[in-house]
């Protein structure tokens, strides 16, 4: 395979987990910023984006993590966008992303040169989540939201859908009012492997939408070994192949305490 990539199969978790762990890890929980605003400035895109988060909502007691913004999405943007270590190119794509959170940064920076960028969370996040969004973006097609316009000549489609990985059934319906699912070329995710519990939903979520020409790539930080080996495992026993993106293909910020897998059919 491409020397950017280490494949894991699922005779080689164990080693895999003790590699990515043998590195120092001094990152903190991950959350970006404890202040209702939060401004992120991505270099490849020249812009600023200011997002609303609610901390009253993630600090009440049964509250999801989806309020704030999580370190790992933004040096992932900012791999994605550089031309000459990222591989990847979503010009044009049709791109599906799962537990997008409210902020929308994925959907802010890397939506605007996609063809079609559809954000999923579940539905406590969606509000504040397309507020975001609007109040970030203008000139987009959208059958989700009313995105401003400037009057300028539309860039290509983004939109928020419900999709709740305990709940696929209705996701994938709703997903599939905005695009048809053999469309999807790539599913992103940042932050999503945290809690055991979640961890078979979120694979269920993932070998349903993946077909066999699309490309998963999830972002991750690496903070308990065990919630990443059942991940791994997991996609491995459902019949999906997986990846880790070497050290030297990926940003320096992402090079210690996260890992990018690629996941396909
Ligand atoms: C740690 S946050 C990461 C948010 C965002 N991707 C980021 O990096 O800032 C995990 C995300 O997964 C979402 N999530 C948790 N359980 C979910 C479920 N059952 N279905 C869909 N999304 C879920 C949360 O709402 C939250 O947005």
């Amino acid at each position: 395979m491409e020397d950017f990539l280490e494949e894991v199969t699922l005779d080689d978790v164990s080693s895999h987990i003790y590699e990515l762990y043998s590195h120092p890890n001094e990152h903190d929980l991950g959350i970006q910023s404890r202040t209702s605003m939060v401004k992120v400035t991505i270099d490849d895109v020249d812009k600023e984006f200011e997002f609303q988060q609610s901390l009253s909502s993630l600090n009440q007691q049964g509250s999801t993590t989806g309020f704030v913004l999580w370190s790992v999405s933004i040096p992932f943007v900012g791999w994605i966008l550089n031309d000459k270590l990222s591989p990847y190119d979503l010009r044009g794509k049709t791109v599906v992303e799962l537990g997008s959170g409210v902020t929308g940064l994925l959907s802010c920076a890397l939506g605007p040169s996609c063809k079609h960028y559809i954000s999923t969370d579940q539905h406590h996040i969606l509000k504040l989540l397309k507020q975001n969004i609007c109040s970030n973006l203008c000139d987009f097609a959208s059958s989700t939201m009313h995105i401003p316009s400037n009057g300028g000549k539309l860039k290509g489609t983004v939109d928020v859908v419900e999709l709740d990985w305990e709940d696929l059934d209705s996701g994938v319906w709703n997903l599939q009012q905005v695009c048809s699912l053999d469309s999807i070329d790539y599913i992103v995710a940042c932050d999503v492997v945290y809690n055991d519990y979640l961890i078979p939903f979120l694979v269920d979520a993932i070998a349903r939408l993946c077909h066999q020409t699309s490309t998963v790539l999830i972002a991750l930080q690496l903070r308990l070994p065990e919630n990443i080996e059942q991940f791994v495992e997991q996609v491995l026993t459902r019949g999906l192949r997986i990846w880790r993106h070497l050290e030297h293909c990926l940003v320096p910020e992402l090079r210690e305490g996260f890992v990018i897998y690629r996941i396909t059919r």
